[in-house]
């Protein structure tokens, strides 16, 4: 695929310099590290925009992002000069001071969630900002009663790979090589209102959700389901947490995707897309909730890293200034009428699902993983979620050329899969 951003001589020069030789690279990732992604199939050396760069010299489309990270594209100019601007100036103090991104970053925060009297617990991670939530909302419980430390969660869900976030996480598969886990979390299903009503009781701190579940299947909960978890919530003074670490900072076409809904968290967590690919989370708390941790309740390093929370300050301007949110809900659109155009004309496509640039093609068979390979094979970076879902979340700044380029990649790779399953 033609690069659609344009080859600066800087660009040049750091390719040239970064440039490995690509089976050496794998031998030494082999024998170093740990192999808990599985073998790695592609070696980048290079992005820009929704391009990136192998050590091939192949030029590929990126509709993943980095699963959901990079929204403003690879090497974004704003976000490289606050680094750089930053990290020139202050790198890190601790926490037993203040600096001002840091700051600035909890008042953009509240002001984008519309909760004046938010309060932010800035992390590194989405698992350690879902980590400060689950500690947030137990604290909450046991000021109430002891024994009220009972999470609610969603089976299908993905919440991280700590212990707690681990546990919260409703995909039984993940808890196995680590079983037994400390036992305080009730799985109930993405689209049963009443079993989530009858899993809450008074032993309830927290329902935890994602508004869409991501690694699930791209699959957003009904307006019924998020209303029961709210009413739920309501009726046993615990709070509703919105895992928003996929699907917040536009992701799904609003700032959160708790403001594309008529239900209010209590809490959401944030982390992936805020600093573009700069590690970075984010518990934002408001109401009761806001008052609930104080000194010494919680603590991390780097957490408030002031090179960080600036690439993130970045971020949210871009953004704001350059009306992203109305051009990717543009892009959306016809992304979505691509997708719904392959339903019926192209082999296994069923149907879309998702929101905004979040968006899953239904497959009818298991070849979801067949999928993602041929689309490698045209150079573009899509995922599948289970067996039958292809998850597509492209930056927010992709032209509708790419958009163009990559349903027609996919178009091809359906076909291609058909073909091959039929010979
Ligand atoms: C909804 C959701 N929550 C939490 C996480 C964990 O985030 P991290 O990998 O940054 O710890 C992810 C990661 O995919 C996620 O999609």
């Amino acid at each position: 695929m033609s690069p659609p951003g344009h080859d600066t001589e800087v660009a040049a020069t750091a390719r040239a310099a970064a440039e490995p030789a690509e089976p050496e690279l794998f031998t030494r990732a082999a024998a170093h590290v740990m192999p808990t992604y599985g073998p790695p199939k592609v070696a980048f050396v290079r992005g820009q925009g929704a391009a990136l760069f192998d050590t091939d010299g192949n030029t590929w489309l990126d509709l993943l992002c980095g699963l959901a990270v990079t929204s403003l594209g690879h090497a974004h100019p704003a976000v490289t000069e606050a680094v750089a601007r930053q990290a020139a100036t202050l790198v890190h103090t601790s926490n037993l001071h203040v600096t001002e991104p840091a700051v600035a970053l909890a008042e953009r925060l509240a002001e984008l969630t519309g909760w004046p009297d938010a309060k932010v617990f800035l992390a590194q991670c989405g698992a350690t900002a879902n980590e400060a939530a689950i500690k947030l909302a137990r604290k909450h419980g046991k000021a109430i009663h002891p024994d009220k430390v009972r999470v609610v969660a969603l089976e299908g869900s993905f919440h991280g790979r700590t212990l707690a976030t681990l546990e919260a996480t409703g995909q039984p598969a993940k808890h196995a090589p680590f079983a037994p886990l400390a036992g305080f979390v009730d799985h109930v299903p993405h689209d049963d209102p009443d079993a989530l009503r009858a899993a809450v009781g008074d032993d309830t701190c927290a329902v935890l959700l994602e508004v869409v579940q991501g690694e699930g299947g791209v699959r957003p909960l009904s307006p019924e389901m998020l209303a029961a978890a709210r009413e739920a919530c309501d009726a046993h003074d615990a709070l509703l947490l919105a895992d928003e670490v996929q699907t917040g900072i536009g992701r799904t076409g609003t700032w959160f995707a708790f403001q594309g809904t008529e239900v209010v968290p209590d809490v959401i967590t944030l982390a992936k897309a805020l600093a573009n690919g700069l590690p970075i989370g984010a518990c934002v708390a408001h109401g009761h909730a806001a008052t609930v941790l104080g000194p010494g309740d919680h603590a991390t390093t780097f957490g408030g890293n002031p090179v960080t929370c600036a690439a993130a300050l970045a971020v949210l301007d871009t953004i704001e200034g350059q009306g992203l949110l109305q051009q990717a809900n543009s892009r959306a659109k016809r992304l979505r009428a691509g997708l719904e155009a392959l339903v019926g004309a192209a082999p296994y496509a069923t149907g879309v699902r998702g929101r905004g640039l979040l968006l899953g093609l239904e497959l009818d068979a298991a070849v979801a993983g067949q999928v993602e390979a041929a689309c490698r094979d045209r150079f573009l970076l899509v995922n599948a979620v289970g067996g039958d879902v292809l998850r597509l979340a492209p930056p927010l700044i992709i032209t509708r050329e790419e958009v163009d380029l990559a349903l027609a990649a996919i178009a091809e790779a359906l076909q291609a899969v058909a073909d091959a399953n039929a010979a």
